[in-house]
């Protein structure tokens, strides 16, 4: 099934783009308004928080005084009677104690029997509720906060205060609040509007870059500002993918030249000899020689092929399933053995050194295929009665295998290219090879998660492949 199969067609399908209004389809409007509400909530909050410690607080303490004062004239009630509360509130109006305080006692017929109001305020209905009602005191009109206390044989209990001074602060605190969060609101656009053109500017960058790669030019790349925030972070990643990506399409162009420059020599000296057979061969063994050393030619070429097609199936890690967890000493033994006669038909000495165990998570037959490059190398480009050194140890952790030779080694310049497909140096043109043999290395050692450094063996060359060791916890 493919990405477009049916289970993400029948999901819940996002709307037509222009169902919803043409602003929200802007992801930098919908940050921005993000940011606004939750800007405007906070400041409502914090007004809201304002008012109720201080407007809050002052109608609780007045209430608490209101209570209290009540309280006390009800002791005065039950201890001395009518006459000891009337004397009371005489004196608490006379002495004024509290100017904004605000009695009256009101006798069960409903006369006025004493207290510093000129009348019953309308709406005092209901017995111990607040209400905040307009009086009339000496003439002053004002607004109180009252409480109608009830008391026996049918009196009637007004204590209050005069709440005027507070209601201006109510009125100053409203007024300054109500400044203050226009002035939110503006600086809450203002600031969307800041969100959404810093947006827009970062994703413009990225979307000219990616739409300027997309026409052609893969130089470009995504400006990082340097502050090092998350759209850095963002540039820098795609920065680092379009690399990386020049470099793969890079190492292709530079293969498929490769591929067309080497091969065409052997293709056209094939295709000469059989012309060359066809024309001229006079006997049935001339024709016959001439299509083997083109078959040769050929099967060389196929095996070119097979080579290159090796090394890109290691390199995209299809050969995993095949890596095992194993001891490489006997199979570095092996290799010993097998170029023990080789090195010795050319008068080289073969000096092996391998410890053991070593353990490591491997493809044997990529390890060995490996190796095999590394000693062909050693021995083709060694002079004869030349030592080559192969060893094998655990360092650190780390199972290094070396091949050392006293050839003519790789130029510093040369030893970055020298893994690269079809890489020979000037003076390997003349020996036999295409220049694969490293690449492939270099692909085995990656795909064991190592390492293949070239170094000078002064002189000579001094190959060594890293591959992390393996215990079995
Ligand atoms: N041991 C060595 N000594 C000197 N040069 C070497 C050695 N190994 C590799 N090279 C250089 O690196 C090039 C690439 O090596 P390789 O990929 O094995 O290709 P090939 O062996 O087919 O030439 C060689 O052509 C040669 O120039
Ligand atoms: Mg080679």
């Amino acid at each position: 099934m493919t990405n477009l199969g049916p289970a993400s067609a029948s999901g819940p399908a996002p709307g037509p783009p222009h169902r919803r209004g043409i602003l929200l389809r802007s992801a930098g409007v919908r940050f921005a308004l993000v940011y606004a509400a939750v800007f405007g909530i906070s400041a409502f909050l914090l007004a809201v928080a304002l008012w109720y410690s201080t407007l809050g607080l002052l109608q609780h303490q007045v209430q608490n005084a209101i209570h209290n004062d009540t309280q006390a004239l009800m002791e005065h009630e039950q201890l001395g009677g009518l006459p000891s509360l009337e004397a009371a509130i005489r004196s608490r109006v006379t002495n004024a104690s509290d100017p904004d305080g605000i009695y009256l006692l009101l006798s069960a017929t409903g006369e006025i029997l004493t207290g510093n109001l000129d009348h019953w305020p309308a709406g005092l209905t209901q017995d111990n509720v607040w209400y905040e009602v307009p009086v009339a005191r000496q003439g002053v009109n004002s607004v109180a906060l009252l409480k109608v206390q009830p008391l026996p044989g049918g009196l009637k209990l007004l204590v209050g205060r005069d709440v005027r001074a507070r209601l201006e602060l109510r009125n100053v605190l409203r007024a300054g609040l109500i400044w203050a969060l226009s002035l939110m609101i503006a600086l809450g656009l203002l600031g969307a509007l800041l969100i959404r053109s810093l947006f827009r500017r970062t994703i413009r960058d990225i979307s000219l870059t990616t739409s300027a790669i997309a026409r052609g030019d893969i130089a470009r790349r995504v400006p990082v500002s340097g502050v090092g925030d998350e759209f850095d972070e963002l540039a820098l990643t795609i920065n680092e993918m379009l690399d990386r990506i020049a470099r793969l399409m890079d190492g292709v162009r530079q293969v498929s030249n490769a591929i067309a420059h080497d091969l065409r020599t052997p293709v056209t000296r094939a295709r000469s000899r059989l012309e060359d057979a066809a024309l001229h061969a006079s006997t049935k063994e001339e024709m016959q020689a001439a299509i083997d050393r083109a078959t040769q030619d050929l099967d060389g070429i196929v095996s070119v092929f097979e080579a290159l097609l090796r090394i890109s199936e290691i390199e995209a890690g299809s050969r995993r399933a095949a890596i095992a967890p194993i001891d490489l000493a006997p199979v570095l033994e092996d290799m010993d053995e097998l170029y023990r006669a080789v090195a010795e038909e050319k008068q080289i000495v073969l000096n092996t050194e391998i410890a053991a165990p070593l353990p490591v998570l491997a493809d044997r037959d990529l390890i060995q295929q490996a190796v095999v490059n590394l000693l062909d190398n050693a021995l083709k480009f060694s002079e004869s009665l030349t030592v080559v050194n192969f060893s094998a140890s655990l360092v650190d952790g780390v199972v290094q295998i070396v091949v050392a030779d006293r050839g003519p080694g790789i130029a510093e310049k040369d030893r970055a290219r020298a893994t690269e497909r079809f890489f020979r140096a000037e003076a390997a043109r003349n020996t036999v090879g295409s220049g694969l043999g490293l690449a492939l290395v270099m692909a085995v050692a990656q795909l064991h998660n190592g390492t293949l450094r070239l170094q000078d063996n002064h002189p000579g060359l001094r190959a060594v492949i890293s591959i992390p060791t393996y215990n079995k916890r």
